[in-house]
């Protein structure tokens, strides 16, 4: 069977090169050449666990992955074409020209039946529209009689573990409006489907709003303890124990009830903001998740006031940061709460070092006004600090050295914005300890 992605962001790469280690021919197309040639060298403009093993092996060893910076040859390439362009968010809009682009030229190259796989988050109602502009380039062509599906497939890959949640996803949505789009397309994922992954089918639209609808609960999910975090510490309360409670209840279930310095990423945001102006536009309110977005940037404020206080920073204070990517596992500072948490610390005009183990270069790449101090180490990021806060949950930062740490500290304060460590421990270390809704 062949495949081709068009896109190898994120999601486009991570869909071409597992579904080649599944046993399907995958050509996978990007019009950033730069990029394509150092995937043809096997280097991958990410940072994703085990995807780069998974690369070399499909190129080195069965050989069924290949690149190109040729819409058109991927066009021709397979009846089946996957599309993984991004689509930002600027001022609450999701902007879909990257899609259409997609689209248009297969409208212009197709010579034979298409199946058109959306993976991109777009508005409700864009494979539709999608639909729309190929029959009508179809019809321009004089090609009414050619035969196409366009059907919407939205992804769920969670950053850090996108190879495991491609190939056991807790489920595969197919937004589409044919038999034979939808049989074509389970051949696809015939392997998660062999495992008992469960395949729901439904109309497009249905398929684009489930995949905003689940973005911004796990965001709500999210700002929702946050805020009872904030709560606890105005009554004894511990918020681990109080999100332990409440994850018993089946109903509501453990994940995503960990409270931290508030939600970043590549998508919760932009898909918050997308979701909310998509409502607007239909004239519907979706305070909800207008609410949310308000919280969680109030929340990545209150995180500042909660380092100043721990530590009475002044003016020249040192803050050590650790942590710059937006969780841990990627390089990826998207939207990151070390972006507004550093900002704001340098507002109040204190210095910053920062060490972080993947993501220091993209963030002195993307935000060259920060003026921080990039450190090589977690030592040289402490010694001389007035407050060491942990931002991202690094496995190596929930190993720190303690004793070591309080020899080159200036002021013995840990603010742990992770609740990664017991508060008890910490201070029995001779550090003033600070957590997220815990004493
Ligand atoms: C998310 C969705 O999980 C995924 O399904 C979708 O396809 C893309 O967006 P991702 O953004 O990669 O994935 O990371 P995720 O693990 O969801 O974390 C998003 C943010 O929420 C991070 O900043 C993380 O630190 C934060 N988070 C997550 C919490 O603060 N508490 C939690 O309990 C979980």
């Amino acid at each position: 069977m062949d495949v081709s992605i068009i896109g190898t962001g994120y999601v486009g790469l991570v869909t071409g090169v597992c579904l080649a280690s599944l046993g399907i021919n995958v050509l996978c197309c990007d019009r950033d050449e730069d990029k394509i040639k150092a995937l043809k060298n096997g280097i991958l403009p990410i940072y994703e666990p085990y995807l780069g093993k998974l690369m070399e092996n499909c190129l080195r060893k069965n050989e069924r992955l290949d690149f190109t910076s040729d819409t058109k040859q991927a066009v021709s390439h397979s009846n089946i074409i996957f599309i993984a362009v991004n689509t930002p968010t600027v001022d609450n809009k999701c902007d879909v020209e990257n899609v259409f682009d997609v689209a248009k030229t297969i409208g212009i190259e197709m010579e034979g039946y298409k199946l058109v796989v959306n993976k991109s988050t777009v508005p409700v109602g864009t494979v539709r529209q999608m639909k729309e502009l190929i029959r009508s380039l179809l019809y321009q062509r004089g090609k009414n009689d050619l035969e196409f599906d366009v059907v919407s497939n939205p992804e769920f890959l969670r950053e850090g573990s996108a190879v495991d949640d491609f190939i056991n996803p807790d489920r595969i949505i197919i937004g589409a409006d044919s038999e034979r789009a939808v049989d074509l397309l389970k051949q696809v994922y015939a392997s998660q489907i062999s495992l008992g992954v469960p395949v729901l089918v439904t109309g497009p639209e249905s398929a684009e709003l489930a995949k905003y609808a689940s973005n911004a609960f796990l965001a709500t999910k999210i700002s929702f303890i946050n805020e009872i975090a904030n709560l606890c510490e105005q009554c004894n309360a511990n918020v681990l124990d109080v999100a332990l409670g409440m994850g018993m209840d089946k109903r509501i279930g453990d994940k995503f009830l960990r409270p931290g310095p508030g939600f970043g990423g590549s998508c919760f945001p932009k898909d918050t903001g997308a979701l909310v102006g998509m409502a607007e536009k239909l004239g519907t309110e979706l305070s909800i998740v207008r609410a949310v977005i308000e919280s969680n940037k109030k929340h990545k404020e209150k995180m500042v006031s909660k380092i100043c206080k721990a530590a009475e920073i002044k003016e020249k204070s040192t803050v050590t940061v650790l942590g710059l990517s937006f969780k841990p596992d990627t390089d990826d500072i998207r939207e990151s709460p070390a972006i507004a948490i550093i900002s704001g610390l340098l507002g109040k005009k204190a210095g910053v070092k920062a060490y972080d183990p993947m993501a220091m270069d993209n963030f002195r790449k993307f935000l060259p006004h920060l003026d921080v101090t990039y450190c090589t180490d977690v030592l040289s990021a402490c010694t001389r600090s007035h407050c060491i806060v942990l931002v991202t949950e690094w496995e190596q930062f929930s190993k720190l050295d303690f004793k070591q740490l309080k020899k080159v500290v200036e002021k013995p304060v840990f603010v742990d914005l992770r609740n990664v460590y017991d508060p008890a421990y910490v201070r029995s270390m001779g550090f003033k300890y600070e957590g997220v809704g815990v004493k």
